[in-house]
């Protein structure tokens, strides 16, 4: 691992990339309490390399509870990785949108398989900085949105796609062409992704897509088969926080705020 400060201002402006230190930051913040829901130490550690004022930053993301919003995100599918894995040792992982995510190292898994993070050139050009590529893991420089990368990952063993915090930022038709893509591409695996209701979606200056449902998604694609869609408010008892605990409890009250974000994962 490269041993000196990053300089992150490659990052600046306010583009889609921009928001990796978004998720970076609120998960590091959320490792400081004693029993974090996530605990991404490594995102911690990431921060401290990473040559950037965060206090604009800081200013504008207020970690006032939404840092609960990304770990619980992020746990949900760190368990369903885990179940993957445990029942295919030896199967491929495709990380798409990873921005600065440590998935492989907190799941740290054993066995023979082969990881793929895949973001944008320029996020991956920092990426190797941090976390170089070695053994079977792998890093790809492209867009989701490009055709070719996926020629590089083989298919030939069951396959875990995960994609969280990007497919909010694709349109609806970049969402189904990349997901027939890879159903295409993959005879059979698990997808796990995050989505935002079409309200919430539409609050955002970046975001594109919103998912209603995800049995939207397997009209979208009928080779997914919907199963499991857990609401980001469902594991709130896991908020270490009592303040933060009872108003996800409220915002769980609420149809609309409950349906707002949901974890979702497919099989095919
Ligand atoms: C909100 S960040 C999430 C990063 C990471 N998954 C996490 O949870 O910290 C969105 C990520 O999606 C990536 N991204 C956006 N559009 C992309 C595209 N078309 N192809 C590949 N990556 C993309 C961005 O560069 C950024 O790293």
């Amino acid at each position: 691992m490269d041993s000196g400060k990053i300089d992150f201002s490659a990052l600046s402006g306010e583009g889609v990339s921009w928001t990796l230190l978004g998720t970076l930051y609120l998960r590091a913040w959320e490792n400081r309490l004693p029993h974090p829901i996530l605990g991404d130490r490594y995102a911690a550690e990431a921060l401290e390399r990473i040559d950037y004022d965060f206090a604009p930053l800081k200013r504008r993301l207020r970690p006032n509870g939404n840092q609960f919003l990304v770990a619980l995100r992020a746990r949900q599918l760190d368990d369903w990785c885990t179940g993957f894995l445990t029942r295919h040792p030896a199967a491929t992982v495709l990380h798409l949108g990873c921005g600065l995510d440590s998935r492989m190292l907190r799941l740290d898994p054993q066995g023979t398989l082969h990881w793929f993070d895949l973001d944008v050139p320029t996020v991956i050009g920092l990426r190797r900085r941090l976390y170089p590529e070695q053994g079977h893991y792998r890093l790809v420089g492209a867009s989701v949105t490009d055709d070719g990368w996926l020629d590089q990952i083989p298919a030939d063993r069951p396959v875990l796609i995960v994609a969280e915090g990007l497919f909010p930022y694709l349109t609806a038709t970049e969402v189904q062409r990349l997901l027939r893509r890879l159903t295409d591409h993959f005879p059979t695996g698990e997808l796990l992704f995050d989505g935002l209701a079409p309200w919430t979606a539409r609050m955002g200056r970046l975001f594109r897509w919103g998912v209603r449902d995800g049995h939207d998604v397997e009209r979208m694609n009928p080779r997914l088969t919907l199963a499991e869609q857990v609401p980001i408010t469902e594991h709130r008892d896991r908020i270490p926080l009592r303040r933060y605990r009872l108003l996800y409890d409220l915002m769980n009250t609420v149809p609309a705020l409950r349906n707002a974000s949901a974890d979702y994962r497919f099989t095919f």
